[in-house]
């Protein structure tokens, strides 16, 4: 991701979650050390982007979302696959996520890659509130 993909993945962003980050938070984000953000294209348009935290061999996977009208087509997992390289190459060891109880089709696609439960967060999403499982998967780190 670059500051030019900025506004685009801010409009994905809006599409994607009930309480979205902004063009600013992106922006601070992106000078910010131990984050990774990344977009995937679709021929010459930003299709979807990703975004992981790092710190010492732990790593969350704090974002990832795929332009609507170009869902289903197998972006948001190869994106995900990505992020699995660019965390164990960068010597993640344990790697996070929270996701919604209600999305079936990221937690299946979560579990497909190897994440696990290791937990709840009660009450966690607003609009609508709904609770968080925590994910984790296991990397070998680099
Ligand atoms: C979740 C999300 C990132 C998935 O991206 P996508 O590009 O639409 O998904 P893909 O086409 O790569 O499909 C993902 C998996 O679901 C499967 N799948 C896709 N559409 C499906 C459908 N209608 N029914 C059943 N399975 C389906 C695919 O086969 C794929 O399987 P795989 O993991 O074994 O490869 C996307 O739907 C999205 O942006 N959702 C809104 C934001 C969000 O919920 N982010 C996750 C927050 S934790």
């Amino acid at each position: 991701m670059t500051p030019s993909d900025v506004p685009e993945v801010a409009r994905i962003e809006t599409t994607a979650f009930s309480t979205p980050w902004s063009e600013e938070t992106f922006n601070s984000l992106l000078k910010r050390s131990g984050v990774e953000l990344w977009v995937a294209e679709w021929g010459d348009e930003l299709a979807a982007y990703a975004i992981l935290w790092k710190v010492l061999d732990e790593g969350e996977l704090a974002n990832i979302a795929v332009r609507c009208d170009l869902r289903g087509r197998g972006i948001g997992s190869g994106l995900l696959s990505r992020m699995l390289e660019v965390a164990e190459d960068s010597g993640v060891r344990s790697l996070y996520l929270e996701v919604r109880e209600s999305n079936g089709l990221a937690r299946e696609m979560y579990a497909r890659r190897g994440f696990h439960e290791i937990g709840v967060r009660k009450g966690y999403y607003e609009g609508p509130r709904e609770d968080a499982r925590v994910l984790k998967k296991s990397l070998a780190g680099a």
